[in-house]
Parts: C-alpha cells; structure tokens; sequence
C-alpha cells in the first residue's frame, strides 16, 4: 500500500494497514534546514516562493517516514490577501496593519482581487505535487472564527477579548467578515484541491474559545458554507478535516459542519469522540508536549493512542497525527520514536 492508497483508504472507510501518518506543523523552526533557509529569507518570502515552500515542506519528508506532505503557507496569508496587511516581527507573532475596527474595513477587503493574490499558496501545492510521489498531499487554510480573531485583536492572544465581544456586541459584522473569510477560503481550498491536493485542513485554532451554543450558531454555519463550495471528486464529497483546538465541549456539534473528517485535540479522549462520530475520520491526537519528553515517552503515547484506535472499527478511518502542531524545541529524535511506532503497528 502507498502512502497515498492508505491516506485515501482513510477517508472512503477501507481496511489499513496500519494508519496514515502526518504531524501538524511538521515543517517549521524545529528542523535544522527549516532555520537556515528563515536565516536568509522573510517568512511570507518562504511562503511567497515555491522553490523554497516545497523545499521546506519536503525536509519533513526525507527525515521521517510520514505519508503526507502539507503545503508551506500560513493561515493568514487570507486577511493579508484582502488588504488586511498582515506581518511577522521576530518571535512576537503576526501584526495585523489595518485590523477590523467598523463595518467600513469590510466594505474595502479586495474579495475579488483575492484569488490573484492567493495564486502563490496554489502554485506551492502544484510545486510540491511533484516532488512527493506516492505521499498525499494536504491544503489548508484558516476558518473563519480564528481570522476574525486575529482580524479584530490586530495580534496574537491568550483570550482574543475583541472578536469574542463583537460577536456579542455586533454579530451582523462578525457575520460579514467572517462570510468574506469563508468565501476567499473556499476559492483557496478549491484551487488546491484542483491543483492536486488530496485534501485540506480547515484549522480553528481559537475555536475552543467559544462556549457550544455560541460556536454552534456562528462558527459552524461559517464551515459548511465553505464545505459547501468545494466540489465532489469521483462522486464522494471533498476530503475536509477540521481542527478546532481546546474543541472538547464542541465535538457533539462538529458533525454539523458537514466535514469528512475531524482532527482531535490532545485533551480530547479518543474514544468519547469516536462514540460521537462513527463514520467520520478522526485524526490526532499526541500531546505536542509528549514530543518534548523525549523518545520513550513519545513512544509509549503513541502506543497508548493506536490501541484506541484499532478498538473501534476495526481501526478503519484514523489518521495519526498530534493534537496541535510540533513545538519548536521538539527533538528529531523523539519524532522519530513516534513515527517508528506507527510505521511498525501491526494492525
Ligand atoms: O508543516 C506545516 O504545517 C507548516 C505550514 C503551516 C504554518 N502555519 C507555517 C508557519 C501551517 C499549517 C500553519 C497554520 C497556522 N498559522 C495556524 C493554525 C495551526 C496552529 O498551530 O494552531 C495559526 C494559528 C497560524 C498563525 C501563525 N503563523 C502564528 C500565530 C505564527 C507565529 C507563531 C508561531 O507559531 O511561530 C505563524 C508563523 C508561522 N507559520 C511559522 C511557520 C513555520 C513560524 C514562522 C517563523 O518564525 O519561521
């Protein structure tokens, strides 16, 4: 079995050999090639130019047995195509230049200049089709909650205070900017999808913000009609995976979203999720913090999490992964431990 056959046997429900293996965040500040390439170019350069995107979401790949790659982008490269100006200082996170302050920011998003300004995350997918071979290949982007987050925080934060009061204080401009994040969203994945990924990851990072009944009523009718756009390929829905990070009191409702598969936070217990969701693939779901505990301890947890798996269903519809991305002082070495355990499952 390649390791696209057992990624793509995931999604349609087929028996495994084992699971498919991917780890978010899997290129980055943790691998040496990764820094020495951010040494001598800018972050959106990196993202901007598909020789060095590819080269660097392929470093992963020659170190570890993984079955997929994901493009080299970020998840704002969306509020920056609209004009929201959106920069990287050194190591204090994304700046947003011309954060949503009123319903005239919106007004003036460039939605139809979008896609042109986009072309560079579909060009890295199209680069990086061919160099992996038989791995799969994912696209993503952001939803559009966790845009909205940093669109009206203007920055990183712990509890991203302003887009959560403007869903309270005016929930017709929340809808607005966050429908504008969908629909350039849904172009986005649509474009990779066409430009030869398997599948995409929608990531809600500051999802788990949000109480049930409030992720419910904005966030979740935000997802679908991004699901909604992409196209069916050979008769089966898109592959679509969602993320929704500290979602533990949310993965009753995530179903709804109409995605195909959900990938679990490291606070989620396996099971409690799989009873919910039957017929969905599940991804996760290794605290990124195990990795930091060295090689037994990543060993021993990824053991742990593949005998959850294989009790349900046969261990169909399960892709390993972390429960959040890869931590910059993750070691090489303690990757390696986990992935060996997966490739080596028997199953
Ligand atoms: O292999 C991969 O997964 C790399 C592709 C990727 C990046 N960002 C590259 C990146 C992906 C899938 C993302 C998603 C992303 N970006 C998320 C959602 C996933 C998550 O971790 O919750 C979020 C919230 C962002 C926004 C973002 N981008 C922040 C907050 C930061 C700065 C903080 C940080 O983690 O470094 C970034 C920059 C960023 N995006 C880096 C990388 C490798 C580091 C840039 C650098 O300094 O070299």
């Amino acid at each position: 079995m390649t390791s696209r056959d057992r990624f793509l046997a995931a999604f349609a429900g087929e028996p495994l050999d084992r699971p498919p293996l991917w780890l978010m965040r899997q290129a980055g500040r943790y691998l040496p090639d990764y820094r020495a390439v951010r040494a001598q170019h800018g972050f959106w350069e990196v993202c901007k130019t598909p020789a060095l995107a590819t080269r660097v979401a392929l470093e992963p790949l020659a170190l570890f047995p993984l079955d997929a790659a994901i493009v080299f982008s970020d998840i704002l490269t969306i509020p920056d195509a609209l004009g929201l100006d959106v920069t990287f200082g050194t190591g204090d996170g994304p700046r947003v230049g011309r954060p949503l302050k009123g319903p005239a920011d919106v007004e003036q998003w460039d939605l139809a200049g979008a896609p042109a300004k986009l072309a560079f995350a579909v060009d890295a997918v199209a680069h990086l089709r061919g160099a992996i071979g038989e791995r799969a290949l994912l696209g993503f982007c952001g939803s559009p909650w966790t845009l909205l987050c940093y669109a009206a925080e203007g920055q990183g934060s712990d509890d991203f205070r302003a887009a959560r009061t403007l869903l309270l204080t005016d929930p017709a401009l929340a809808r607005r900017a966050m429908e504008a994040f969908a629909d350039a969203a849904a172009g986005l994945l649509r474009a990779q999808l066409a430009a030869g990924a398997d599948a995409v990851q929608i990531f809600d990072t500051w999802g788990g913000l949000l109480p049930r009944e409030l992720y419910r009523a904005h966030v979740v009718p935000m997802i679908r009609r991004i699901v909604e756009q992409l196209p069916a390929v050979g008769g089966a829905p898109a592959r679509t995976i969602l993320f929704v990070r500290g979602g533990h009191h949310l993965v009753p409702v995530l179903g709804e979203t109409g995605v195909q598969g959900l990938s679990l936070d490291w606070r989620t217990p396996w099971r409690e999720a799989r009873a919910l969701h039957p017929r969905l693939v599940l991804q996760g779901n290794i605290d990124p913090i195990t990795l930091l505990a060295g090689p037994d301890a990543s060993a021993a947890e990824t053991r742990a999490l593949l005998a959850a798996m294989r009790t349900d269903d046969g261990g169909r519809r399960c892709i390993a992964n972390l429960g959040h991305g890869i931590l910059p002082p993750t070691t090489v070495d303690a990757v390696s431990a986990l992935c060996r355990v997966v490739t080596e499952a028997a199953w």
